[in-house]
């Protein structure tokens, strides 16, 4: 089948066609791929069969999988998949992380090293909500306020967890969460474009009091989830959805709990922001 990228959106987004991920990539699928994703940021391929395995073999053609804090939603057998589900347990417990993301971030931009790549797969949706949405951050940058340019040119967010954007952590695991800083405009390393980095785990400025950064910090996530940077991608079960989380913010969206949502999330391990 002849291999095909379509974009999704004006600002972000891409679908690949006529890839099978149920077979080992050959190069010039990984290559098409591996384009797109940096071209378009979020890529999509639909229609996949993706078992665990094989899951996990995509993600090593892009770097090392990490394995996520939060090991009691750890595929059993597979601890380098992430469940995110609303599904219980014959005794009520949760199968997955339930309500993960309801609001802009990049993934575990908490750790000095956050995760360049997120590749989403899934297993069951709901016949509506419970999408995730991407935005833009060469964009957020290139569009910037002046005043917002001034306020942060050459400053560093400081990225942590609280209850409020991490609710199932255990005590314990919110302690080994050691607040971290990161460039508030980071510079790809790939296509040396240069983005913001910020998003709900940005609680900080770095040198400033809180009650000076706040309106800073508010100001600078409206300006970054604004709708002119935005795709929102409906799921269908059988998508793999691929993004780029050095210049990409995501969040999901809420859905009726009376329908399950079943998805598998790895990430590609990241180097420092710079
Ligand atoms: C996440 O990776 O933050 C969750 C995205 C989603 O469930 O749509």
């Amino acid at each position: 089948m002849t291999i095909s990228v379509h974009r999704l959106h004006e600002s972000l987004g891409a679908e690949i066609r006529g890839i099978d991920l149920s077979r080992p990539l050959d190069d010039t699928s990984f290559a098409t791929i591996a384009t797109a994703f940096l071209d378009h940021q979020v890529i999509v391929l639909r229609g996949q069969q993706l078992p665990p395995e094989r899951h996990i073999a995509l993600t090593r053609r892009f770097g090392n999988p990490e394995i996520h804090i939060l090991e009691q939603f750890h595929l059993v057998g597979h601890h380098e998949i992430l469940v995110l589900s609303n599904r219980k347990h014959a005794d009520g417990t949760p199968v997955g992380l339930e309500d993960a993301g309801r609001y802009w971030h990049t993934d575990v931009s908490f750790w000095p090293e956050p995760s360049t790549a997120s590749l989403l797969y899934s297993l069951e949706v709901p016949p509506e909500g419970g999408d995730t949405m991407f935005t833009n951050q060469y964009a957020a940058y290139d569009a910037l306020p002046d005043e917002l340019r001034r306020q942060l040119d050459g400053r560093r967010l400081l990225h942590g967890l609280n209850r409020v954007v991490a609710p199932k952590f255990t005590d314990e695991q919110l302690a080994r969460v050691v607040p971290v800083s990161h460039p508030a405009f980071r510079t790809h390393p790939g296509t040396g474009r240069k983005a913001v980095f910020a998003g709900a785990f940005a609680m900080g400025i770095e040198g400033m009091t809180d009650a000076a950064a706040r309106p800073i910090l508010d100001a600078l996530y409206a300006h970054c989830g604004e709708d002119r940077f935005r795709y929102v991608h409906r799921w269908r079960a059988g998508d793999l959805v691929m993004w780029d989380n050095r210049c990409v913010l995501h969040h999901a969206t809420p859905f009726d709990p009376a329908y399950a949502r079943h998805m598998h999330r790895t990430t590609v391990s990241g180097g420092r922001p710079i």
